[in-house]
């Protein structure tokens, strides 16, 4: 073939995927075929240098900018929007625009995504993509041609083929319909880029893993990119767009209502939203908008409200508008999830594994529907690494579920007299020197005895998977502290009735049954005690590995990390941790205590599977047992051998029965499963 043929078909043909890829997302070839044409184009381009044009896919990096963009005025006003804050804000605008006039009554309504990016100016001379903008003051814009050449999304030479070109061969699956679209001989359009949240999140997640300083949001990350002065940063960041105006027309006709633009501006080749629709009114636009609302995190982008737009566009100019705003469109904002605020100060709190976590104590502000005064600040490397200063003006984000956290300062907004923040070298509770272990972020209050700390110490020693003592709710552990009953875990075993009966709400039968399953819970494995103890990063796994190993606590306590490390599933900081924990006056006093106490289990049998009379056997439990929780009855049954499952079935030997059962029972009668009670499934082994 002809090289110059080649070389016209070889651009069509990128082009054409370009296109199938970043705007349609719908690749036909792999990258590698892709990679393969352009190597193609590239070769011819270095043999015939002359031939190059700019609308090849291989001119999309360009040249620096000298120190600043040049100004670029754009062939008409670039519009901002006024924002609707709720269905009535868009209603009082309908009655608003159509006082003005009376066609806006029967008017047709287009809603778009309303695009947390950055407004962008296209131009196209014959069908070329010539220039570039940002938008500016909305009357003249920064020239950014060469970085926003670097966009795939952005069409080089319009109408792109949205047909595959002829002569290539993995292509005659798609039509052969080819639709005609004219283009002005001079069109300039608008739209929004981004940075899609996947990428955004992927880069900061590479910048963090590189030790780099992370961006704040998409939007600015997006800005930033867009305002680089070497168009290879520009192509470095992975930023896509969306058009949806045309700005001016000229030698040629473009439709008229907005409904046929994104028409066509797709026809054209340019990206367009899909999830636009046209409504015959304003209530179901509002009805659209809204489903959005709740919707959001399904969007790639960040979208921070829906645009209502009048779908007649001649309708829409002759509106006019107020100020920079058209009558013709409004935003129909979602309740923001990023906001800024002052940070009053930085507060620190204690956790139960006695983590010192700072949280902002904030300007109060409304995110995303409700009032914030407090934020986490992650660890306080974090706020080194951010910079954040108390007084600072800070962005603080609500999305969803998640607990409201400060994204960073910001710091344009400084006066000078923002005070850097130093974490204290002591507990805030206990005044106890705070540690930091080797390779964690986190520093720690080691301090068991800690007020801050014991009442979440006590909650968790009490809890179901550690020393399940049933009725020592939050409220009456709080209760046993502040009575000064409590001072440490094991002050627990030396509670008196008559103590009990001091309290408020404690009458005969509540103390009995509390010294009760207190008395219980020295029964309590090994393993249980070693969870319960609440070392740091010793859950229930690893206390079963190290009760295993060590069979008492004496030995456990006098042990090495060295020794603690060949257990496997213990690291180093673990290994530190325990050893740390046992090195503690503090902690030493605890376990005397809990000995003299007789709460002091050894060894037990982990692993091996017990034979017994239930050996063979399936249970199921539901409902609430009078005095077994879930794990008794499971670690009862399964002391004998037996195993307890989840679901009913013709296989499983006994359901047991407790107060208020599921669905369980129904289906363990209709199978004929012999069903029995607590009392019952005890008896069941001592008839043997
Ligand atoms: S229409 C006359 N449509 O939102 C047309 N704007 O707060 C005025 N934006 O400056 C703009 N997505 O940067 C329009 N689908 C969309 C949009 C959109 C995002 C931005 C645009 C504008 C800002 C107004």
């Amino acid at each position: 073939m002809d090289a110059t043929l080649r070389y016209a078909q070889l651009k069509e043909e990128i082009n054409f995927h370009n296109h199938r890829y970043h705007v349609l997302d719908a690749p036909l070839i792999s990258d590698l075929e892709y990679d393969r044409l352009l190597n193609e184009l590239k070769a011819l381009e270095a043999d015939h240098p002359n031939w190059v044009t700019r609308d090849s896919p291989t001119q999309r990096t360009g040249a620096k900018a000298a120190d600043r963009f040049d100004k670029l005025r754009h062939p008409a006003p670039i519009l901002s929007l006024a924002n609707a804050f709720g269905a009535d804000d868009a209603r009082a605008w309908l009655e608003r625009i159509s006082k003005i006039d009376d066609r806006a009554e029967k008017a047709k309504f287009v809603v778009e995504p309303k695009i947390d990016g950055l407004s962008v100016v296209l131009h196209y001379r014959d069908g070329l993509f010539v220039q570039g903008a940002t938008r500016g003051d909305g009357e003249v814009g920064e020239d950014i041609t060469s970085n926003l050449r670097t966009i795939r999304a952005i069409p080089l030479k319009i109408p792109v083929t949205s047909d595959p070109p002829s002569g290539t061969s993995q292509l005659s699956m798609t039509s052969n319909q080819s639709t005609v679209v004219s283009v002005p001989k001079y069109l300039v359009l608008r739209g929004e880029a981004f940075l899609p949240i996947k990428e955004f999140d992927e880069l900061n997640r590479k910048l963090e893993e590189a030790g780099e300083k992370t961006y704040l949001n998409p939007r600015n990350t997006a800005a930033g990119s867009l305002r680089q002065l070497d168009p290879a940063l520009t192509a470095s960041r992975p930023l896509t767009l969306l058009v949806y105006q045309i700005i001016h027309a000229e030698g040629g006709k473009v439709p008229t209502s907005q409904w046929e633009i994104l028409q066509y501006l797709k026809a054209l080749g340019f990206p367009t939203t899909d999830i636009a629709k046209r409504f015959d009114d304003l209530e179901s636009a509002i009805a659209y908008t809204e489903t959005w609302d709740k919707r959001r995190d399904e969007l790639p982008y960040e979208a921070d409200g829906m645009v209502i737009k009048v779908d007649d566009l001649t309708l829409a100019a002759e509106l006019g508008f107020v100020g920079k705003d058209p009558r013709g469109a409004i935003a129909f904002k979602f309740p923001a999830r990023e906001v800024t605020t002052t940070l009053n100060d930085i507060g620190v709190a204690v956790g139960r594994t006695g983590v010192l976590t700072p949280f902002a104590v904030l300007e109060p502000v409304e995110v995303g529907g409700v009032i914030v005064e407090r934020a986490t600040l992650h660890n306080f490397d974090f706020i080194a690494e951010k910079d954040i200063r108390i007084g600072d003006r800070v962005l603080v984000k609500r999305a969803g579920e998640v607990i409201p956290y400060v994204i960073g300062p910001v710091t344009d907004a400084r006066s000078g007299k923002e005070k850097k923040f130093k974490p204290p070298t002591n507990c805030p509770a206990c005044a106890q020197a705070v540690e930091h272990l080797e390779g964690e972020v986190a520093w720690y209050c080691v301090n068991a005895a800690c007020p801050a700390q014991l009442v979440r110490n006590v909650e968790h020693f009490v809890s179901r998977g550690a020393m399940d003592i049933v009725g020592l709710g939050i409220k009456i552990v709080e209760q046993l502290i502040e009575s000064g009953l409590v001072k440490d875990v094991a002050d627990i075993y030396t509670l008196t009735k008559e103590a009990l009966l001091e309290l408020e709400g404690f009458a005969d039968k509540k103390a009995d049954n509390l010294l009760a399953s207190i008395a219980n819970s020295k029964n309590q494995t090994l393993t249980r005690l070693i969870t319960a103890l609440g070392i740091h990063g010793v859950g229930e796994v690893s206390a079963a590995d190290l009760a295993g190993h060590f069979g008492n606590l004496d030995a456990l306590a006098k042990t090495s990390a060295e020794d603690l490390q060949s257990i496997e599933g213990i690291g180093p900081n673990i290994a530190e941790g325990i050893v740390d924990w046992f090195a503690r006056k503090a902690n030493q006093k605890v376990l005397a205590k809990l000995k003299k106490a007789g709460v002091w289990p050894t060894s037990e049998e982990r692993g091996k599977k017990k034979e017994g009379l239930f050996s063979g056997m399936t249970f199921v439990i539901t409902g609430t047992l009078p005095t077994f929780s879930r794990d008794d009855a499971k670690d009862f049954i399964e002391s004998h051998g037996g195993k307890v499952t989840d679901s009913v079935s013709k296989k499983t030997s006994y359901l047991v029965l407790g107060e208020a059962p599921g669905s369980k029972f129904e289906k363990a009668k209709s199978l004929g499963v012999k069903v029995v009670g607590e009392a019952e499934l005890r008896k069941l082994v001592q008839k043997a």
